[in-house]
């Protein structure tokens, strides 16, 4: 696999509020090979996606998108790269204040590049591509929840992406959101969109992924299939498939005395 068709991280480590989020963390994703970091809550998800889109900056180490190491460069050096990659953020990061239409053209109209009935076009498509068009005069406070990410995503397909970063796409939705979300994956990937999740929900991460990352304290701990997590023999990884009353409270408060469970 060429650099080139490659979004990376070498060796990098992350620090905030005195806090180590990443140490020496090292990951690929691959043009056409559909990943899914997972990891409990707090540990430093979204983190990533946003040191790969160079929206944070690691303290040392690189991030590279195709050829290009942007660790360091300007932003204006990179963004054309940038737009080869989208991300629907966690809770969908609409505009309130604009329609539904205005949200996914809002990209579009900003470039400047297109004529309004193309950009009008446009924006009708992917919103009947996620299958919410009929929605398109309403306000994100009009919609439900499934409907709003799937807005969110109609948005990042508007300036037709080779890369798709979702965040939690799923967390909140009832089954049959989560269905929906996890078939619209499925149908971007059959496009060639090359996608990468971040998520603590393992139904959707199994129905859309190929490969998954486990992070656990700053590192990561699990790289492969889903045959080889559900046969992996790493605590860590076991207790997150399969938690016990021993992971009771682990990783959300500070361990206090000895009684794990009081
Ligand atoms: N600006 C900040 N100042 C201090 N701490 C921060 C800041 N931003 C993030 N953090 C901390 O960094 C850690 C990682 O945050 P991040 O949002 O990446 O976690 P996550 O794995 O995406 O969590 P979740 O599953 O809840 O979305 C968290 O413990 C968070 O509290
Ligand atoms: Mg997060």
């Amino acid at each position: 696999m060429s650099g080139r068709d490659s979004i990376r991280m070498e060796k990098v480590c992350y620090s905030v509020g005195g806090r180590t989020i990443l140490e020496n963390f090292d990951f690929c994703l691959e043009r056409g090979v559909n990943r899914t970091i997972l990891g409990v809550s707090g540990v430093g998800k979204t983190t990533i996606l946003k040191l790969l889109l160079g929206l944070l900056h690691p303290d040392s180490g690189r991030v590279s998108i195709g050829d290009l190491c942007i660790t360091g460069l300007p932003e204006a050096h990179f963004r054309e790269r940038r737009k080869r990659i989208a991300i629907v953020f966690q809770g969908g990061a609409l505009f309130d204040s604009m329609t539904v239409g205005e949200n996914v053209g809002y990209r579009l109209f900003e470039a400047g590049q297109l004529a309004e009935a193309e950009i009008e076009r446009i924006v009708l498509e992917k919103l009947s591509f996620v299958g919410v068009e009929q929605a398109v005069n309403l306000y994100p406070a009009e919609l439900s929840g499934g409907m709003r990410k799937r807005v969110a995503i109609a948005r990042a397909l508007a300036a037709d992406p080779d890369y798709i970063f979702f965040d939690e796409p799923t967390t909140g939705l009832d089954p049959i959101g989560v269905y929906n979300i996890c078939s619209l994956m499925q149908r971007l990937q059959a496009e060639g969109k090359t996608t990468l999740m971040v998520t603590h929900d393992l139904t959707t991460a199994f129905a859309t992924s190929k490969r998954f990352t486990f992070l656990h304290r700053a590192r990561m701990v699990f790289d492969g299939t889903e045959v080889e997590m559900r046969d992996s023999a790493i605590p860590e990884v076991r207790e997150f498939l399969t938690p016990t009353k021993d992971s009771l409270f682990v990783g959300k408060l500070p361990m206090l005395g000895s009684d794990r469970n009081g």
